[in-house]
């Protein structure tokens, strides 16, 4: 097999050189961080996946060594090949951020505010997106829509309203399982993913259309209402699965597991296994064995420093430490300056309370700050 050729590509004024095929996102991710485009559909691992949300838009400013041309609209660019010499602009463009706020409210049309009660919460790539790009009011003056609800058998709960259409759970139903299971009925905004005639999804993979779900429409029913992510440990563990990897991430509270999910990366996709095809974990894996003896233990899981979910982990009991602030000392012992302290203002989170010694769920009774 002859070699791709490499092309020069320049994404946000970084040059880097990828084989000749590669998409503008995919090049953007070999950059990393803030430089690669929020993706809400594209799923490495899923084939066909992109080009539905359009969070990913970019502008190419110059089109090729060949025929510098810009291109005249914002391409998606989990679609776009790279050409050589090709000048690509992320957070470097105005329009792209723009079309960004844009897209990020045309999702939020019909989202619910169901943050505070949403299993996904702190792991929801569009709280994050609306965090980064959105705006801080909603424009949006009809009713929302809503859905007839489909009981998807007794481990996937749907939340319809909370949808966003990027299809990867379709393309999970449809590469995964033996024969496809679900898909998108209706046209339009009366789009909505249903089980043919709400029959149970009995696939042993089918459980990773929650891993794959970008938002909360697809969670674990397993583990509804039961915590939230920010109060569990993850950890990396194993176990001789016959059907699957057996490689996963435990989500543990002391010695409860409360969820077992597939290992992700840093987009938020499921990670390769040594053989390089991805880790999708069975249902008897992630529904059925919630017990720390199912599992080899392998050691903490690591999380972005950024994520909710790694606040006041780990620190002091199984031998890791916080990593020291650094602002006030690249700032002259400066302080950052705080909009609000979320620790004066609210009754929960209290820094003097280590959360990972409290043994079982928290209670309101654990952060009762008032002295008899
Ligand atoms: S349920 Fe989730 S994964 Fe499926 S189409 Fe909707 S947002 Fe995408
Ligand atoms: S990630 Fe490219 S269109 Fe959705």
């Amino acid at each position: 097999m002859s070699e791709q050729p490499l092309f020069k590509v320049t994404i946000d004024n970084i040059t880097i050189e990828v084989p000749a095929g590669t998409t503008i996102l995919n090049a953007a991710r070999k950059i990393g961080g803030d430089v690669a485009p929020p993706a809400m559909c594209y799923y490495s691992k899923l084939q066909g996946s992109g080009g539905k949300c359009r969070t990913c838009l970019v502008e190419v400013s110059k089109g090729s060594e060949k025929d510098p041309r810009p291109m005249p609209k914002l391409v998606a660019s989990c679609r776009t090949t790279v050409m050589d010499g090709m000048e690509v602009k992320n957070i470097t463009s105005p329009k792209v951020l723009d079309a960004r706020a844009g897209v990020v409210e045309f999702l939020l049309l019909n989202h619910p505010l169901d943050c505070p009660v949403c299993d996904q919460a702190g792991e929801c790539h569009l709280q994050d997106l609306s965090y980064e790009h959105g705006k801080e009011g909603t424009r949006y003056e009809f009713q929302r829509r809503t859905f007839k609800k489909h009981n998807i058998g007794p481990y996937i709960q749907l939340h319809m309203t909370r949808c966003i259409l990027c299809y990867r759970c379709v393309f999970v139903a449809d590469q995964l399982t033996a024969k496809r299971e679900h898909g998108i009925l209706d046209r339009g905004d009366h789009s909505e993913i249903a089980t043919m005639i709400e029959k149970s999804l009995e696939s042993d993979f089918i459980g990773n259309v929650i891993d794959v779900c970008p938002v909360g429409a697809l969670t674990d029913k397993t583990f509804r209402f039961k915590n939230r992510v920010w109060f569990l440990k993850p950890m990396d563990a194993h176990r001789d699965c016959p059907t699957c990897s057996g490689k996963v991430t435990l989500w543990n509270r002391g010695d409860e597991v409360f969820r077992v999910t597939a290992r992700k990366d840093e987009w938020g996709e499921v990670e390769n296994t040594e053989d390089g095809k991805p880790a999708w974990i069975c249902n008897t894996c992630r529904f059925e064995k919630k017990q720390t003896s199912d599992w080899v233990i392998e050691g903490p899981r690591m999380i972005s420093r950024q994520s909710v979910i790694s606040q006041g982990h780990y620190a002091g009991n199984i031998g890791m430490h916080k990593p020291n602030e650094t602002f006030s000392a690249v700032h002259g012992g400066r302080q950052p300056k705080l909009m609000m302290d979320i620790h004066t203002a609210s009754e929960v989170n209290k820094p003097n309370i280590e959360l990972s010694l409290i043994n079982g769920p928290a209670h309101s009774t654990d952060f009762n700050s008032k002295k008899d």
